[in-house]
């Protein structure tokens, strides 16, 4: 008599979860994935409905049109505003700041199997924001810790790329959380201004060059409002690079950049150094035959942002390097470096990395550095 009671209670407690599963199922919106633009509302200029929003917190798990809800998020718009401790969010900016504990998601109709990269803008508004949670499907999640001084601008939200790979369901979903948030200071929380996906497509193969994606041209979408440039997440937390081809050695290493905010040498996009030392590398490993002889060639230039000084770009062949120099006006400019190598075995890393650090000259917490572009090697005799 006990266990049919029991059992009954099971019963009855699995038509209640699957009931609610099925009404979030069918409240929640799934929108489809732009292969290169911002989510649906990805910049947040849908409001919730005024009646949804108690001061600037957002009541209801579906009130903020085409994402889904949880916890302490804040609507804020209508600048100039102070957010948390730090940041003012400036005119005509419309944002959602996370809470302790809150997230903010997004389902998104994807192919399957393709490579996706999310961009987003975001800052902290309190020193206590130390990271931002990006989960894609499949519990693949990263922390992006805001950058410290030295990269973190007061003034505009700094935008960071993230690369995920759809599996074979065609629905995915995109989340953003905050794990350090404290409740005692619940008006911080990591601010999310915009969030758009690129689907990244193969790099075509370019006759002749063992480099792939050498001109960096297939990277993250780069926001339309936001002029900072792309941080790209080292290789190590992000093995599906939003940068196909190339490995970022280490956090805050580059800073992907496109010709709407940048001098760019050739092409639409190109890559800043902005950490000096070879520990902080971006690298691609290529098929070569041992004894072989090829000729590497890149450019290095400045970005036109105010980086002035005398810079070096070190380049490794495995463990033949060389350093081309580059002085910086500051005002945009590119040089041409080549470098004929021998390979010692089947597979030969090809590095670059910034000999010495840079501050931009307005804002000297800020880094910068040389810019590197249309990477090529090609067999040579
Ligand atoms: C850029 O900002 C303007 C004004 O704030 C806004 O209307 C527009 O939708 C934004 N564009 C994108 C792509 O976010
Ligand atoms: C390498 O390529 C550069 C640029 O095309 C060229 O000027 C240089 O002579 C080449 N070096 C060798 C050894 O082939």
């Amino acid at each position: 008599m006990a266990s049919f009671h029991s059992l009954c209670f099971v019963i009855l407690l699995l038509m209640i979860n699957s009931r609610i599963t099925y009404i979030s199922a069918q409240l929640a919106p799934v929108s489809v994935a732009p292969s290169d633009g911002l989510l649906p509302n990805g910049n947040f200029d849908e409001a919730p409905n005024p009646s949804n929003l108690k001061k600037t917190t957002i009541v209801g798990k579906y009130s903020l049109p085409k994402w889904v809800k949880k916890g302490e998020v804040r609507y804020v718009s209508g600048g100039p505003k102070r957010v948390g401790f730090t940041f003012d969010v400036p005119q005509g900016v419309r944002a959602v700041s996370i809470g302790s504990e809150a997230y903010i998601l997004q389902y998104l109709r994807v192919k399957p199997w393709a490579y996706y990269s999310v961009s987003f803008s975001a800052t902290r508004t309190c020193p206590l924001d130390m990271y931002l949670r990006v989960t894609t499907s499949y519990s693949d999640t990263a922390d992006f810790a805001f950058p410290n001084k030295a990269l973190y601008s007061r003034k505009e939200a700094d935008t960071f790329a993230w690369g995920f790979r759809a599996f074979s369901s065609n629905t995915a979903f995109i989340m953003f959380s905050n794990p350090t948030g404290h409740p005692k200071y619940y008006a911080c929380g990591p601010l999310i201004q915009a969030v758009a996906v690129k689907e990244l497509l193969p790099s075509p193969q370019t006759s002749g060059n063992l480099i792939q994606n050498g001109n960096f041209e297939i990277g993250p979408h780069i926001l339309q409002n936001f002029t900072t440039g792309v941080y790209i997440h080292p290789y190590s937390l992000n093995p599906i690079s939003p940068l196909p081809g190339w490995r970022i050695e280490s956090r805050y290493t580059i800073r992907y950049i496109g010709s709407k905010d940048f001098f760019i040498p050739s092409g639409a996009s190109a890559v800043e150094l902005l950490v000096g030392g070879k520990e902080n590398a971006i690298s691609q490993d290529i098929d070569t035959t041992p004894n072989n002889f090829y000729n590497l060639t890149f450019t290095i230039g400045d970005a036109k942002n105010g980086c002035i000084g005398s810079m070096a770009v070190e380049a490794a062949a495995d463990k033949e390097t060389i350093k081309a120099q580059y002085e910086s006006q500051g005002k945009g400019g590119v040089a041409y470096a080549n470098f004929r190598f021998k390979a010692v075995s089947f597979r030969t890393k090809i590095a670059f990395w910034s000999v010495f650090y840079h501050t931009t000259i307005d804002d000297t917490n800020r880094f910068c550095g040389p810019v590197l572009d249309d990477v090529k090697v090609v067999p040579a005799l």
